[in-house]
């Protein structure tokens, strides 16, 4: 673990799913660097756990090691957050953290935060507020309920403190910084894996990323779009008809691998020009995403990658809970219809496409925002209780 640094309680930082990495690598950084701040203690809950998913996603984003990994690994969404939350317990209890920082919307972030916040240690979520208003993804419950039980919420877009103020919020907690991931972004992007590495390296032709014609990259995992066979076969279908027009090359989520391999359709894939590759580094992703013409994705972190590299992007679903990468970026939502997608494509390879503009505090900062604004925030909450044992 960190040294011990004002002979203190730390801040428990928390971890669990491949989109969590890009957010902390940032505020591990500008936590570290601020004197003001207690220690801080990374603990890794283990939901992601492959290599291609974890370690190569820290080691490229500079993230150092986990100081604790619950090790809680792949379950159904009920049995993966009670894990989570029998092993993180423990931990908080021996820990007695000044706060809990969780970071966006997947299982673990939820699991940590209602630990914390029934032994009485305050929560502070980072990239609260957003909200699609769709209660089937699992992913909106996560965010909803962790921001019920938050002390300190940090938004990155101003329309998020709206969504919060509608479900009872009070405004003080409410605090607009920017966007921790995009910090991680401007970052590395000068590192970024060239496109034709990536694929020599996965053994396969880089022919796709090397055409004048360019090429699009393709990410799919939510449940909606990937384990039902009918939404599944749209979603394919949708790449195969785009693939005519322009070659895509996808790295596949497991979650994805696995429902194509179990509802037996890869054929539909067989003969277009789809380059399907392992999930990748952040580095190879990034590399992937600078160069290409257009991003077909269903990810919500992606919306706003490309949004701030100004890359157009077509997002495989019906809404989002990052709009402003819709109002101001260059995301345009498309569901499953090929129709929308193709008519977009044409559009981009026509030489238009959603040109956007880059959203407000999307500078780099953000992570140093949240550390300073959250050192004064433990010193006034400190002072507090001081006064009030006295
Ligand atoms: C999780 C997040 C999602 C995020 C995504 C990014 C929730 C509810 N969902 O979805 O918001 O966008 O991560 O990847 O928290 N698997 C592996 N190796 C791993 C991890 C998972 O093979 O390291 C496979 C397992 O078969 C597992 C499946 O992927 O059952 C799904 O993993 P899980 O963590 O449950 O959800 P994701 O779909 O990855």
């Amino acid at each position: 673990m960190p040294g011990a640094r004002n002979g203190d309680r730390p801040i428990a930082c928390v971890v669990g799913a491949r989109p969590n990495y890009m957010k902390m690598a940032p505020l591990a950084r500008a936590f570290a660097a601020n004197a003001a701040l207690p220690r801080a203690v990374l603990v890794h809950t283990g939901q992601h756990y492959d290599v291609a998913m974890n370690d190569r996603l820290f080691a490229d984003l500079e993230l150092p090691p986990p100081d604790v990994n619950l090790e809680v690994g792949s379950a159904s969404h009920a049995v993966q957050t009670a894990e989570v939350m029998r092993r993180f317990e423990p931990l908080v209890d021996e820990l007695s953290p000044r706060a809990v920082i969780v970071v966006g919307d997947v299982n673990s972030t939820l699991a940590c935060a209602l630990v914390a916040a029934k032994k009485g240690v305050p929560i502070v979520h980072v990239e609260a507020g957003l909200r699609s208003y769709d209660r089937t993804m699992p992913e909106e419950i996560n965010r909803v309920l962790t921001d019920q039980v938050a002390d300190l919420l940090y938004t990155t877009e101003r329309g998020a403190a709206d969504n919060l103020l509608r479900e009872g919020i009070a405004a003080e907690r409410i605090r607009f910084v920017g966007n921790v991931m995009i910090d991680s972004l401007l970052r590395h992007r000068r590192r970024a894996v060239a496109p034709a590495d990536t694929l020599a390296r996965a053994g396969v032709a880089v022919g796709p990323v090397t055409s004048p014609a360019g090429y699009g990259v393709v990410t799919l995992h939510r449940p909606s779009n990937v384990d039902d066979a009918t939404a599944l076969r749209e979603s394919l279908c949708l790449l195969r008809d785009a693939a005519r027009h322009l070659p895509l090359v996808w790295p596949v989520h497991p979650r994805a691998r696995a429902s194509i391999d179990r509802l037996g359709l890869s054929s539909l894939l067989a003969d277009a020009a789809v380059t399907l590759l392992p999930p990748q580094g952040y580095l190879e992703m990034l590399g992937l995403m600078v160069h290409a013409r257009l991003v077909l994705t269903d990810s919500g972190g992606i919306q706003e990658e490309t949004t701030a590299l100004g890359v157009p992007c077509l997002t495989m679903r019906e809404n989002t809970e990052r709009p402003i990468t819709v109002d101001q970026g260059t995301n345009t939502l498309v569901g499953r219809d090929a129709a929308r997608a193709l008519a977009c494509l044409q559009a981009v390879l026509a030489g238009g496409g959603k040109r956007g503009r880059i959203p407000e505090l999307w500078d780099g900062h953000a992570a140093e925002r949240i550390a300073a604004d959250l050192a004064s925030w433990l010193g006034v909450a400190r002072a507090r209780g001081e006064a009030a044992a006295a």
